[in-house]
């Protein structure tokens, strides 16, 4: 399996391949790969003749550097995974410098407000950050296909608003959440969970069901304060919002409508661990 740290190694590599017209699906993660990350390379790899799975801890998308330094960095692990997977994916894990040349710093995006909401309130500049690397792995690569999970339903939803306003040619591709048989979204968070909380985590997704079939009959607002007063009281998990929205604005719904589409959206902090998840409820 080829491992490139240097992207000019990688793109000319992938120059030669591409002028033979095949097509190059791209997954971009942060490493620390588990099951829902593989779901997403054996998605790609069904619909694409080349993937590249790029691994790269991005700074500028942190807003706790002691989250940044915590999160786990297993480059040998990862590989020895994705090679059980395929020997032919194209892995691309560069240092900080070859993405950012010296200047680690986001730039400023707008996203049409979608940026203020959720994670954007919760985590200042985690956007930008976000929209920098993945703008940068996309001229780097230069996929055809890119997959994202569900887990990160803003990222995904900010990621089309990039490539519609920045004009880049690629699609990108959604892929469902992939859940422990207990029902906790997969994270590579989840590593660091200490036993009692991982023990308790998946009652994170438990309310989420039992607040979707609130939400046919009850309105967002006492859904809300429903799922608020479960985690009152919880000895090990702290919520930080719960939240009804609506899926192309990602605003909180004040009223629902039947025309529209809307998602649950939670993040609840287990010790230090912060955890996401979300579900459809229309
Ligand atoms: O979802 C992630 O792992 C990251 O936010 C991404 C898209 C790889 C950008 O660093």
């Amino acid at each position: 399996m080829l491992v490139f740290a240097d992207k000019n190694k990688l793109t000319s590599h992938l120059s030669a391949l591409k002028e033979k017209g095949l097509s190059l699906g791209f997954v971009p993660t942060m490493g620390a790969l588990h099951e829902g990350h593989i779901s997403l390379v054996r998605q790609a790899l069904d619909n694409n003749s080349l993937l590249v799975v790029s691994i790269f801890v991005n700074p500028t998308q942190f807003d706790n550097a002691e989250d940044l330094k915590k999160y786990p960095r297993t480059l040998e692990d990862d590989v020895n995974l994705l090679k059980t997977v395929s020997k032919n994916i194209i892995v691309y894990a560069p240092t900080v410098d070859d993405i950012y040349n010296g200047n680690t710093k986001a730039q400023t995006f707008s996203f049409d407000g979608l940026e203020f909401e959720m994670e954007g309130r919760f985590r200042k500049g985690h956007f930008d950050g976000v929209g920098t690397i993945v703008k940068r792995l996309f001229e780097i690569v230069q996929p055809d296909n890119a997959y994202f999970g569900e887990k990160d339903f803003q990222q995904l939803t900010i990621i089309k608003k990039l490539v519609e306003k920045h004009k880049i040619p690629v699609n990108i591709i959604g892929c469902k959440i992939h859940r422990e048989s207990n029902g906790l979204a997969m994270s590579s968070r989840n590593v660091r969970l200490k036993p009692e909380y991982k023990k308790a985590a998946p009652f994170i997704y438990k309310t989420l069901k039992a607040a979707k079939q609130k939400f046919g009959t009850k309105s967002a607002n006492k859904v809300t304060e429903w799922v608020t007063k479960q985690f009152a009281n919880h000895d090990f998990l702290e919520l930080e919002y719960f939240i009804i929205a609506d899926i192309d604005t990602l605003k909180t719904v004040k009223r629902k409508t039947k025309t529209k589409t809307y998602r649950a959206f939670i993040a609840v902090y287990a010790d230090d661990i912060r955890l996401i998840d979300n579900i459809a409820l229309n």
